[in-house]
């Protein structure tokens, strides 16, 4: 069964309870929360104080997306808690490894995030560390994107690299496009975790329990 991760950047923040009420109802798994610093990617979303005060209004778990640079000088600002998912990217650090040790030293399951140019291949320097891979299927930054077709494949190719290290429980998660179409295809490679967005569950086209409900069969 997929899990639902909706993707924070996209809640409207004057419904915030009203959506949250409604993501326990419906038993969402994680909320997904981007953080933008303005130079990892050109643009700027949701920081420390956003994620400290969403922990006190929800328990779903969150699952925290760093897009910033030199994560590993700025893991302690956030306060991540036990059970948390922290995403750090391949391509924001040279110290990959130490900004992983890092969200995991903090109590957090880390996760390693490539983008859509990385080649997969990149995991096994840090495979020892995670609890899971991001596989970006959009250049992060800005919801309402189409998935770049050449990352669907790498989900799966993600699934076959941890397998090779008896690894193949580990959690997937997709972010970007995770729409009605594409969600089915996602999930037909292995992926286990979506960010839901503009393309599913904050699509303007239906009501928000149907467009999760809907969001569930595509998943299942
Ligand atoms: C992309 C963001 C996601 C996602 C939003 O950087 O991390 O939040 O794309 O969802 P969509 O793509 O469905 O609008
Ligand atoms: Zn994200």
């Amino acid at each position: 069964m997929g899990m639902l991760a909706p993707s924070m950047m996209c809640a409207q923040i004057d419904k915030l309870d009203e959506t949250l009420r409604a993501f326990e109802k419906a038993g969402i798994e994680y909320l997904h929360i981007d953080v933008m610093d303005g130079c990892f990617v050109p643009n700027l979303m949701l920081g420390t104080d956003y994620v400290k005060q969403l922990r006190k209004l929800t328990s779903i778990p969150l699952d925290i997306h760093l897009m910033i640079t030199e994560p590993e000088k700025k893991i302690s600002w956030f306060d991540f808690q036990p059970g948390e998912f922290v995403s750090v990217h391949h391509e924001s650090t040279k110290n990959w490894r130490q900004a992983l040790q890092l969200v995991r030293d903090a109590g957090a399951k880390p996760l390693a995030a490539i983008n859509p140019p990385t080649p997969v291949s990149v995991l096994e320097d840090v495979i020892d560390l995670i609890d899971g891979v991001l596989v970006m299927t959009v250049n992060p930054g800005f919801a309402g994107q189409k998935a770049v077709p050449e990352t669907i494949a790498k989900i799966h190719e993600t699934r076959e690299l941890l397998a090779r290290h008896g690894l193949a429980h580990l959690p997937i998660e997709v972010d970007g496009n995770c729409s009605f179409e594409m969600a089915p295809k996602m999930r037909a490679q292995s992926a286990d975790i979506f960010v839901c967005g503009s393309s599913s569950v904050f699509t303007k086209s239906m009501p928000m329990d149907e467009a999760i409900a809907k969001f569930r069969e595509c998943v299942k």
